[in-house]
């Protein structure tokens, strides 16, 4: 029986079909990027865990190996949950993992490669002396999961474990000096008031300037460092940026930094339990991501599968010092096909514009708006701390100055649907506040779908009066990185007319300000070899 297969994506990572959540693993070894998730090898819903593994040389093309853990021994007999690899200095991968035991605890296990011979590490061995970490006195054994990659300092390993306290979330710090004798530091590396469950938590060091990824020991002034969480309660990650006081243990968020839901996120769409590795060949850390469903569970069931991964993305930290920046990985570029570009084209008001001749469902866009002038913005009323929530109240049909202008994405011909994604810009006391939306509210005439109106503020400096977006468009799927990568929003969407062929890529313009494109380039996206 062939379903016509109209959401599924041209050039995300997928299996062929069934359930996909969180990243795992992530890791460069000889010369091949491995790369493990969450996977139900029976269905299209959550259950039965195993870890899948996936083999690359690009991180675009794929090759689907044999699962590397699956439950099978009392230490993980309930489930194979999340984890992290770390390559040992002697050159060998070792990976930390959360096993469920036959009372459902949450425990942690490692793995190594069965023959590190073998280029693709096919086999996995989880030896007897597992688990290396049980939940001890005070720590909730049903919540305490997702152990980091390990760095080396001072003589030991240091890793952590997501969990939480009452309401407060927490990551445990343990060390060892063997990777297999674990103890408990007396302290948690950081913890936070009413955030509740840490999940996937991610810890590591970036440059104070260049875009340079560093292995995950480093330390020193020449770095700051991230910690991110995943926060089940919102289902969205949140990274605070600080210093790692290495001497103490203990990471400490700049004030520019906030934990919990007011904070930065690495995306302010679906995105969730991410986790980023250094890649040494290329010296850049790498960001992975799952990106969750927004249809019903009966529509996953129906096509057969749910859940997908965002295109791997380079982070660095923004020159501002108090965020990242991220990039989709230059590998990607290699799919590019066909290809349109514009340059020097007005919007004037209420305009949208065409850009043909690609393959509008399945894309690459990139442009650079400049906004002759600034000066009739819309005032910005301080009380506006929701972006989702001012995107919802001045969406791509409402009126402004300054915008809004951007792209429709996905848009059936008489745009019955589309799903715009584009800027407003706004004048506070002393200076301008941009805000990025990425909107599903229009992506589809079916009901019965989450269609949120996804937004994050910009901290850009307009002073060059530029604005870039650039938009990778695959099918269900929308991702975009507003502004170079300081704002970046993932939508899942699922339009039923503008499918396939039938989908349209416009260049629009809803502020009274005439808005020039600078330039526009466009790609059609050819399909790489994805875990055939
Ligand atoms: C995050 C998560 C992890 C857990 C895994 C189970 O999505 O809940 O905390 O290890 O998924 O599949």
């Amino acid at each position: 029986v062939s379903i016509r297969q109209i959401h599924r994506t041209g050039y995300h990572f997928q299996p062929p079909k069934n359930w996909i959540n969180d990243p795992n693993a992530p890791m460069y070894y000889n010369g091949i990027y491995h790369f493990f998730y969450q996977y139900n090898p029976k269905g299209a819903v959550w259950g039965n865990i195993v870890w899948a593994h996936s083999v690359s040389k690009d991180m675009i093309n794929w090759e689907a190996l044999e699962p590397a853990l699956y439950p099978s021994q009392h230490f993980d007999i309930n489930g194979c949950w999340s984890g992290s690899a770390t390559v040992l200095p002697s050159n060998k991968p070792i990976i930390l993992y959360t096993g469920l035991d036959p009372k459902d605890r949450q425990i942690q296990n490692y793995a190594v490669p069965a023959n590190l011979s073998d280029p693709y590490l096919r086999k996995w061995i989880k030896p007897g002396n597992n688990p290396v970490v049980d939940p001890e006195q005070g720590v909730n054994a049903s919540a305490f999961r997702d152990p980091t990659t390990a760095w080396w300092l001072n003589g030991h390993w240091r890793m952590l474990v997501g969990s939480k306290r009452s309401h407060r979330g927490v990551a445990y710090l343990y060390r060892s000096r063997d990777f297999i004798y674990w103890t408990k530091a007396k302290h948690p590396l950081h913890s936070a008031p009413h955030t509740g469950m840490w999940e996937c938590p991610d810890f590591y060091p970036v440059l104070l300037s260049g875009k340079e990824g560093l292995d995950l020991s480093v330390v020193g002034k020449h770095v700051k460092h991230v910690l991110k969480v995943s926060l089940d309660v919102t289902r969205y990650d949140y990274y605070t940026v600080g210093t790692y006081l290495s001497d103490k243990d203990r990471y400490v968020p700049d004030n520019t930094s906030v934990d919990g839901w007011a904070g930065l996120r690495y995306d302010y769409g679906n995105f969730y339990a991410s986790k980023t590795f250094f890649d040494p060949a290329k010296k850049r850390r790498i960001l992975w991501g799952w990106v969750n469903e927004s249809d019903t569970t009966e529509d996953d069931v129906k096509k057969g599968w749910a859940g997908l991964q965002a295109i791997p993305r380079t982070v660095w930290l923004d020159p501002n010092q108090r965020q990242l920046m991220q990039w989709p990985i230059e590998e990607l570029e290699t799919l590019r096909g066909k290809t349109v570009k514009w340059s020097h084209r007005q919007l004037k008001t209420g305009e949208h514009i065409e850009v043909k001749g690609i393959t509008a469902a399945q894309a690459d866009v990139d442009v650079i708006f400049h906004i002759p002038s600034l000066d009739k913005a819309e005032p910005f009323d301080h009380s506006w701390t929701d972006a989702q929530e001012l995107c919802a109240r001045k969406g791509s049909k409402v009126k402004g100055e300054v915008g809004p202008f951007g792209l429709l994405t996905l848009a059936s011909k008489n745009l019955e649907e589309y799903t715009p994604v584009f800027f407003r810009v706004f004048q506070a006391s002393k200076k301008h506040v941009v805000l990025l939306c990425s909107d599903a509210r229009s992506s589809s005439l079916k009901d019965g779908l989450y269609k949120p109106s996804f937004a994050g503020f910009v901290d850009v400096d307009l002073a060059d009066k530029k604005l870039s977006l650039r938009t990778l468009i695959d099918h269900s799927v929308v991702e975009s990185f507003g502004a170079g990568g300081k704002t970046c929003i993932t939508s899942r969407v699922y339009p039923t007319l503008a499918v396939l062929d039938n989908a349209h890529l416009y260049a629009f313009n809803h502020g009274t300000e005439t808005i020039n494109v600078e330039n526009l380039n466009a790609w059609s996206m050819r399909k790489p070899r994805m875990n055939t």
